[in-house]
């Protein structure tokens, strides 16, 4: 059971709030998790009571979790639920805000304020809650949660977070980037480090390449105020997808402890081989989608989408070839590709091994050798699979692919979201799935020179139909011919 506190979410009318940050409460909730004394306060412009707040509550939590909602549970936590009206830009709500903290017994003094609104607000924010003396108090402590992005580019990142840093010190500073909260993300870590028999491949001895998809159906739905100018590799590669890669990549941390296993993600993304201007075009690419099919359905294009700029060149696909210079990666290439109005959801991480050194058998499809795949399958539903060559039943020698699956795969998607658990390392103080400023910062020196020259040429993007599996052309970053997507399991 963790400690009592008051969680305040500004923007608790929001989407990431009412999509993402109740629905994990209330699951918390109903697995007992929450202590009795915790209370949550919701900070929204909206001229709400606490009553007209759980109302609201009481209606999406039952439509979102519909039949399977647990009654009590769901109770349990509106009765938690206080809200504030306040505008961020008042300075004088947020005295507010410390007066209603300080003043009600019924709201406990350890402070979690969560940043659920659009990133420009949040330097004032932080200054303003600094200003009332919400950043430390005498009694209790006081925690920060900030969303991605995390800033827009390199420098605007370092001066968000000398911001954040001049009121909050970095023990308080939660920097979430849900993909940790993951539990098949983390498996990564128990996949690699509880078992022997990978770790002497797990080289480029033995490793052809690697390939980290993200893939969405969805387009950017009702988004574009946010994604329009963001795009594709600030909103998914600059984070999630450098985080997964840091997680396949990284050495053995000394322990499971926060600090160590960041350290180690950081040197993963310090070993990063900077793209220089000229070699963009070669390791990077981006395209956006138009208009297509889903079924018989037809799916508008991105520049039809309500709100986006009728000749915007924000990519809602991005594909990148990165190499690590260190000691275990060498020239080993790491493929990063994420997309909006794919043909599926999915998000794998695929490992080719190499061709073993002689080839002695023949295959049946091509007459050559399929090589080994490991096959990580974060969602919709956690898997495992390695590709492994067998004897093709029948009186010749020849080989056939054989899938070697987890028991996992038939299970049904997890339902367990990455905030439940990123929701509950912050009310106990556990720092080890959030990042730490200098992973951010390693991360935004990676993709920093592409989006600068992209940001320069309009007429280098390509498009794809929307529900297809993006354009072909994005094949141009493989080192060779006999590489391609890994798009299904
Ligand atoms: C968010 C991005 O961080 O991650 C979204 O802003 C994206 O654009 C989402 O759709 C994907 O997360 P998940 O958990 O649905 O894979």
């Amino acid at each position: 059971m963790s400690e009592p506190c008051s969680l305040i979410i500004f923007g608790a009318t929001g989407n990431l709030a009412t999509h993402k940050l109740l629905p994990a409460l209330y699951h918390i909730e109903a697995a007992g998790r929450l202590d009795p004394g915790s209370r949550i306060l919701g900070f929204g412009r909206r001229d709400w009571s606490d009553a007209d707040w759980q109302e609201a509550v009481r209606e999406v939590l039952s439509e979102r979790i519909g039949g399977r909602v647990d009654a009590e549970a769901l109770d349990r936590l509106l009765s938690r639920l206080r809200f504030l009206a306040g505008d961020l830009e008042q300075a004088a709500d947020f005295a507010r805000l410390a007066e209603r903290l300080r003043a009600d017994d019924d709201l406990p003094d350890n402070l979690v304020f969560y940043l659920a609104v659009a990133p420009k607000h949040y330097g004032d924010i932080v200054d303003r809650l600094a200003a009332n003396g919400l950043n430390a108090q005498e009694a209790g402590w006081s925690r920060l949660v900030v969303e991605k992005p995390f800033g827009f580019d390199l420098e605007s990142a370092s001066i968000l977070d000398q911001r954040l840093q001049r009121c909050f010190t970095e023990d308080q500073i939660y920097r979430i980037d849900h993909y940790l909260g993951k539990s098949t993300v983390q498996n990564i870590l128990v996949f690699r480090f509880a078992n022997l028999m990978l770790e002497p491949l797990w080289n480029r001895n033995y490793i052809d390449h690697v390939q980290i998809s993200h893939a969405e159906a969805r387009g950017i739905e009702e988004r574009a105020g946010f994604y329009d100018g963001v795009g594709a590799m600030r909103d998914m590669i600059q984070s999630h997808l450098l985080q997964m890669l840091a997680l396949v990549a990284m050495e053995p941390p000394p322990s499971l402890d926060a600090e160590a296993l960041r350290d180690e993600k950081v040197k993963v993304l310090r070993s990063i081989r900077p793209i220089p201007r000229e070699a963009v075009h070669a390791q990077a690419f981006r395209a956006q989608y138009g208009p297509g099919r889903s079924g018989d359905a037809k799916l508008a294009g991105y520049l039809e989408e309500p709100g986006v700029g009728h000749n915007s060149t924000t990519e809602t696909y991005a594909a990148l070839k990165l190499y690590i210079d260190n000691w275990r990666w060498r020239n080993v290439p790491f493929y990063l590709r994420t997309g909006k109005r794919l043909g599926e959801t999915r998000s794998l991480i695929a490992i080719r091994f190499k061709h073993p050194p002689q080839q002695l058998f023949r295959s049946t499809a091509i007459e050559q050798l399929k090589p080994n795949w490991l096959l990580l399958n974060i969602q919709p539903n956690e898997c495992m699979r390695i590709e492994i060559q067998v004897k093709q039943p029948g009186l010749e020698m020849r080989a056939q692919t054989e899938r070697l699956d987890a028991s996992s795969c038939t299970l049904p998607p997890e339902h367990i979201d990455a905030y439940e658990a990123l929701i509950l390392d912050v009310i106990e103080g556990d720092h080890t799935h959030f990042l730490r400023y200098d992973e951010v910062d390693w991360a935004w020196r990676v993709v920093d020179p592409i989006l600068k020259l992209w940001a320069t040429e309009r007429d280098f993007i390509h498009t794809y139909p929307a529900g297809s599996w993006g354009p072909a052309e994005a094949s141009r970053l493989f080192d060779r011919e006999d590489q391609e997507w890994r798009n299904a399991m």
